[in-house]
């Protein structure tokens, strides 16, 4: 066991191994959830407008005793938000629901290629991020060539890339090609929503090895591969789990072994960026 690992970005911002998924966390119980996990240690918070979230999110974080400035609060920029006019409105929108001075992390969620208008959202997201409505800026399911094409054009470099990562999917080409970027990766569906991912023997394994379990297993191997994992966690009992995995040292073996899982079409579901539409 080691302390909870943070990884820093090219600029120099730094995000813990550990954060908070909130797809589906919403209403009330999301507020609660929220709040509870950063009473348990969370110090960076996944959200996005597309989650219809954004409100309860924020009421979670305003809840917390824990000093504002400690926590990061991500939330994200829809498909039919990326023309210019549009995407200014949306992020001042996130703002007012999530209640909170700033939005600490704000990504394009997805870069629609055949709409061709995310760099116009990036663009927006540069002049939101000078005007200082947003604290640090980044993308979600962008593939290298996007990744270029957004610096080409406006020179800035997103800080974070967060994309679909887990034993199925382990995404080693991309990884490498953030890390020489000095671009943060987060995992989104890190635990593979835990369905038969957790019943692999190799997890099994290497989680008896380690006395903790299969999720908190999968866990430690992202933070292996220094990828920040945002699992979702509704119950204090995953949530603090999944945080004290953050602090678990896998051998370099077990790493691989793990990553052996990995398949072509590992994919949960039909996500790939160079195709998938989501408005
Ligand atoms: N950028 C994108 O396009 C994108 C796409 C998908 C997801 N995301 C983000 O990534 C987050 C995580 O992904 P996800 O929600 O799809 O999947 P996930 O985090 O891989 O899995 C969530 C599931 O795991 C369960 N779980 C959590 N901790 C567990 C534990 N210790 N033991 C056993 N089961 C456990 C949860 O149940 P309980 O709630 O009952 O604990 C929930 O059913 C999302 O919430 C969202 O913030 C982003």
């Amino acid at each position: 066991m080691t302390a909870l690992p943070h990884f820093t970005a090219h600029n120099g911002f730094v995000l813990p191994a550990i954060g908070l998924g909130t797809y589906a966390l919403d209403g009330d119980a999301g507020a609660d959830a929220v709040a509870t996990a950063i009473g348990a240690g969370y110090r960076l918070i996944d959200s996005a407008f597309n989650y219809e979230n954004e409100g309860s999110v924020g009421r979670g974080v305003r809840r917390s005793d824990v000093d504002r400035s400690e926590v990061i609060v991500t939330t994200k920029l829809p498909g039919r938000h990326h023309p210019s006019a549009k995407a200014r409105t949306s992020i001042e929108e996130s703002r007012s629901r999530l209640g909170l001075d700033a939005t600490d992390l704000h990504l394009i969620h997805w870069p629609n290629p055949s709409q061709d208008e995310y760099v116009q959202a990036w663009a927006a997201l540069v002049e939101a991020q000078e005007r200082g409505v947003v604290r640090q800026i980044g993308v979600s399911n962008f593939l290298p060539e996007h990744l270029e094409r957004i610096e080409r054009e406006t020179g800035v470099r997103p800080v974070v890339n967060q994309i679909e990562v887990h034993p199925y999917f382990p995404q080693a080409e991309q990884l490498a090609y953030h890390r020489e970027h000095g671009i943060l990766t987060e995992a989104w569906s890190p635990l593979g929503r835990a369905k038969e991912l957790l019943d692999e023997s190799v997890i099994g394994e290497v989680a008896e090895a380690h006395g903790i379990s299969p999720a908190q297993t999968v866990l430690a191997w992202h933070v292996a591969r220094q990828t920040v994992a945002i699992p979702k966690a509704s119950s204090i009992e995953h949530q603090r789990s999944n945080l004290a995995a953050g602090e678990v040292v896998l051998e370099a073996t077990e790493v691989e072994a793990i990553t052996a899982l990995g398949r072509g079409d590992g994919r949960l579901f039909d996500a790939d960026p160079a195709t998938h539409e989501e408005s």
